[in-house]
C-alpha cells in the first residue's frame, strides 16, 4: 500500500506521518507532500526510523510525485484556527487548497481512497467530491471526511467521567465535523449509564473540544497531535480493509443515502474497495434525535457552501 500524506510538513501531517511510519504494515510505502521547503527533510528525519515502511518527501507547487499510485490520501493541507476563529472561517483558505488537490487526484490517482481532514470538513468534502464528479472520476465509496478526532474525544471524556479504560470503549459519532453537527451516540455506549446533565454537558463537551485545545494554545494552533492519532487511526484502518480484512468499522463522513444531508458521518465497513457498506446507526435517544434535527439546518448548509464553491 502506498499512503500518500499532503500538508505532510504541518502539525498535523507530522504527527500523522510520524505515527503512519511505525504503524503501517511491513513493506508499505509513505509519500509526502507540502508545500513547504522543509518537506523533503521531513522524510529524511522519519527515514532513521527502523520500520519496514519507506518514506519519501516532496516539495514545490505539484505534488504528482506523491500522488503516484497511492492507494490511500490524507489531506491536512490548509491553515488552522486561532483562537476567536471557528472551522467556518477557515473556509476561504481551505477551499481553494482543497479544490487543486482534488483536481490533481483526479488525474494522477482517480481510484485512490482520499480521506479529508483539512476544515471545515462539512464543506471541504462536498468541494472535493463535486471536483472529482465534474473529473467524471467520482466514486463514493472512496472519499472520506476523517470524523475520527470526535470519536477518539468521546471514548477518551467518558472514560475520564466513568473511570474507564478509554481503549474498550466505543462510541459512534454522527452527523459532521463542527460544532452542533457534532453528535455522539452515548446511549449506544455498552454497559455505561448517563444521567441526562451528563448527556448533555458531555455532549457539549465533546462538539467543543477542538475550541478547548486552540484557546489553550492561544494562538499556537489547533488540534494537531490528537488529530494526527486520530486520523493514523483511520488511515490504518482504511488500508487493513483495502488489504482484504473483513469487518473493519469506523465512523466517517461520507456520501451515503442521503436520508438527512448529502454526506453524513455515520459507521461504514470498509472493504477491499473503500466502503463495503455504509451502516445504520441504530435507534437514537430522545435527545439524539432532537440534536440531529437542530443540526440538519447548519449541515446541509455547510454542504450547499461545498457545492457551490466548486461550481
Ligand atoms: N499543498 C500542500 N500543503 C499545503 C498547501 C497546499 N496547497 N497549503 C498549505 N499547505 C501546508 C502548509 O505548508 C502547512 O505545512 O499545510 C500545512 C498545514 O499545517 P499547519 O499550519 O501546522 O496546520 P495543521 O494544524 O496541521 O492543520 C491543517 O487541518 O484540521 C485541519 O483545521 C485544520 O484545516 C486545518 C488543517
Amino acid at each position: 500500500m502506498k499512503v500518500a500524506v499532503i500538508g505532510a510538513a504541518g502539525g498535523i501531517g507530522q504527527a500523522l506521518a510520524l505515527l503512519l511510519k511505525n504503524n503501517l504494515p511491513a513493506g508499505s510505502d509513505l509519500a509526502l507532500y507540502d508545500i513547504a521547503p522543509v518537506t523533503p527533510g521531513v522524510a529524511a528525519d522519519l527515514s532513521h526510523i527502523p520500520t519496514p515502511v519507506s518514506v519519501v518527501g516532496f516539495s514545490g507547487q505539484d505534488p504528482t510525485p506523491a500522488l503516484e499510485g497511492a492507494d490511500v490520501v490524507l489531506i491536512s493541507a490548509g491553515v488552522a484556527r486561532k483562537p476567536g476563529m471557528d472551522r467556518a472561517d477557515l473556509f476561504n483558505v481551505n477551499a481553494g487548497i482543497v479544490k487543486s488537490l482534488a483536481e490533481k487526484i483526479a488525474v494522477v490517482c482517480p481510484k485512490a481512497c482520499v480521506g479529508i481532514i483539512t476544515n471545515p470538513v462539512n464543506t471541504t468534502v462536498a468541494i472535493a467530491a463535486d471536483v472529482l464528479k465534474k473529473a467524471g472520476v467520482y466514486d463514493k465509496r472512496r472519499l472520506f471526511g476523517v470524523t475520527t478526532l470526535d470519536v477518539i474525544r468521546s471514548e477518551t471524556f467518558v472514560g475520564q467521567l466513568k473511570g474507564l479504560d478509554p481503549t474498550q470503549l466505543d462510541v459512534p459519532v454522527i452527523g459532521g465535523h463542527s460544532g452542533v453537527t457534532i453528535l455522539p451516540l452515548l446511549s449506544q455506549v455498552k454497559g455505561v449509564e448517563f444521567t441526562s446533565e451528563e448527556i448533555a454537558s458531555l455532549t457539549t463537551r465533546i462538539q467543543n473540544a477542538g475550541t478547548e485545545v486552540v484557546e489553550a494554545k492561544a494562538g499556537g494552533g489547533s488540534a494537531t497531535l490528537s488529530m494526527g492519532q486520530a486520523a493514523c487511526r483511520f488511515g490504518l484502518s482504511l488500508v487493513r480493509a483495502l488489504q482484504g480484512e473483513a469487518n473493519v468499522v469506523e465512523c466517517a463522513y461520507v456520501e451515503g443515502s442521503g436520508e438527512h444531508t448529502r454526506f453524513f458521518a455515520q459507521p461504514v465497513k470498509l472493504g477491499t474497495e473503500g466502503i463495503e457498506e455504509v451502516l445504520d446507526y441504530g435507534v437514537l435517544s430522545e435527545f439524539e434525535r432532537a440534536s440531529l434535527d437542530d443540526m440538519l439546518e447548519t449541515l446541509s448548509g455547510d454542504i450547499a457552501k461545498g457545492e457551490e464553491f466548486a461550481k
